[in-house]
């Protein structure tokens, strides 16, 4: 009888602290006390005070730590046989106002089901080349527009009742099925291109996913699992970024120096990877990014490393999954990886309602990659505490705090617009009115 009582009360207790573990915390005062690791502070204890210390030595060791740590290691083995096909084009898309077109890269003739289609729309009055906004996308190429000359994704895409996918294939009732999140008529009038390519292209955003992904190129034979080290989707969706930038410098028509990288929630997370390693992309912006991507993850408000590793867990390396419930113990924290991005620019965007990502979590991310800015004699976010709601913020680092939940739209998109006039032409005084320059 007192072996069951304390069977059962052993039980209890069990049940608890997992779901004490388990249970996403949206109370600030539960925020548990902790110490951000210093971006300027090498392994060896050394201060890095200069430029050239931060690049050549600590940016180094942050990059690998991330690597190791959070997104798995990116293989840096060249693909020889990368090849470029148009394979449908349109000078006079939406209404003559744009010009469409759609590029497959294939990266291995070994491999040919490993291909990508970069979707890409660029303004028809351009003179020479254009800066563009480079984002993944989740359903398909088709989600982006009502536009019928886009090719639907014969890929396989995750089932979803809201929009029409089942057996795991897209069909026509998803086309611009998210058309409002990308707004390319507005971006094309700016004067920039946009474009994208389907995640699912380079890695299947689903669990067991190795032999489908874009790492089987670069595998050990025999290989069926990735080492506790080794990249996951969102490391592959970053590669698949930088393949795009590859494209870019092959396109008169594109200017590969000004290309924003930018994304929203799970594709924002893969955004930051992108720029922070590969140092090609002009900005970088990201949206509700959230845990694993702008949002402290010591915070341990919303989404926490134990929860995105347990529903997502092909999303990051093996060894995150160690800090699980031990964010303390992690080597990295998020803002490091916006201080990754310095000195050039980064723009971070959250949503009110939008807690699960821990707005807070952001913006103190833009906030702690400050003094490696700082190191270039370049503001970072330029404020301490966190911006009222629908009060943009603009300095080498930008943050904005929207009405509303987990989306982007069309409010985010004119920030990131301007953010980007801004760093590109200077002052302009339109913009400067719009965020009190
Ligand atoms: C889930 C996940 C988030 C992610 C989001 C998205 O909510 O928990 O980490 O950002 O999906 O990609 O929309």
């Amino acid at each position: 009888m007192k072996i069951l009582k304390l069977v059962t009360i052993m039980l209890i207790c069990a049940v608890q602290s997992f779901a004490q573990e388990s249970a996403p915390n949206f109370d600030e005062t539960l925020v548990p006390f902790y110490t951000l690791p210093d971006p300027l502070t090498c392994m060896d204890g050394s201060k890095v005070t200069t430029t050239e210390k931060w690049t050549n030595v600590r940016r180094a060791e942050i990059l690998k730590l991330f690597s190791d740590n959070v997104y798995g290691v990116t293989p840096d083995g060249i693909l020889p046989e990368v090849s470029y096909e148009v394979i449908s084009e349109d000078r006079v898309a939406l209404n003559g106002k744009a010009i469409r077109k759609e590029v497959l890269v294939k990266f291995d003739k070994r491999y040919p089901e490993f291909n990508m289609s970069i979707l890409i729309y660029l303004p028809v009055c351009h003179k020479g080349s254009v800066p563009v906004f480079l984002a993944v996308n989740t359903l398909g190429n088709q989600e982006v527009s009502d536009d019928q000359g886009i090719i639907v994704t014969k890929k396989w895409v995750r089932n979803s009742e809201k929009y029409k996918i089942t057996n795991n294939s897209a069909t026509e009732a998803s086309r611009g099925a998210r058309s409002y999140r990308w707004p390319i008529e507005s971006i094309i009038e700016r004067g920039y291109g946009i474009a994208t390519f389907y995640c699912g292209d380079i890695d299947r955003d689903d669990k067991d996913d190795y032999s489908q992904g874009i790492q089987k190129l670069f595998a050990r034979e025999g290989q069926t699992k990735a080492d506790a080290n080794e990249w996951a989707a969102i490391g592959a969706w970053a590669w698949g970024l930088s393949r795009c930038l590859d494209y870019f410098e092959t396109d008169s028509e594109i200017d590969p120096a000004r290309v924003v990288v930018l994304g929203h929630s799970r594709t924002g997370k893969a955004a930051l990877w992108a720029g922070a390693q590969d140092t090609r992309f002009a900005v970088v912006i990201s949206n509700d990014s959230g845990c694993g991507g702008a949002a402290i993850s010591r915070r341990c408000f919303g989404e926490t490393v134990n929860l995105i590793n347990s529903k997502f867990p092909h999303w990051f390396c093996g060894n995150f999954k160690k800090f699980n419930n031990k964010e303390d113990q992690l080597p990295v924290d998020q803002h490091m990886l916006i201080a990754l991005i310095a000195p050039r620019p980064v723009y971070v965007a959250s949503a009110e309602d939008d807690r699960w990502s821990d707005p807070k979590g952001e913006f103190l991310s833009a906030k702690h990659a400050g003094p490696v800015y700082s190191l270039f004699g370049l503001k970072g976010v330029g404020v301490q505490d966190m911006p009222k709601v629908s009060q943009p913020v603009f300095n080498q680092i930008g943050y904005h705090i929207r009405k509303g939940g987990h989306d982007i739209l069309p409010y985010d998109w004119e920030y990131f617009m301007d953010f980007t006039d801004y760093h590109f032409y200077g002052k302009n005084s339109s913009i400067s009115q719009k965020v009190g320059l």
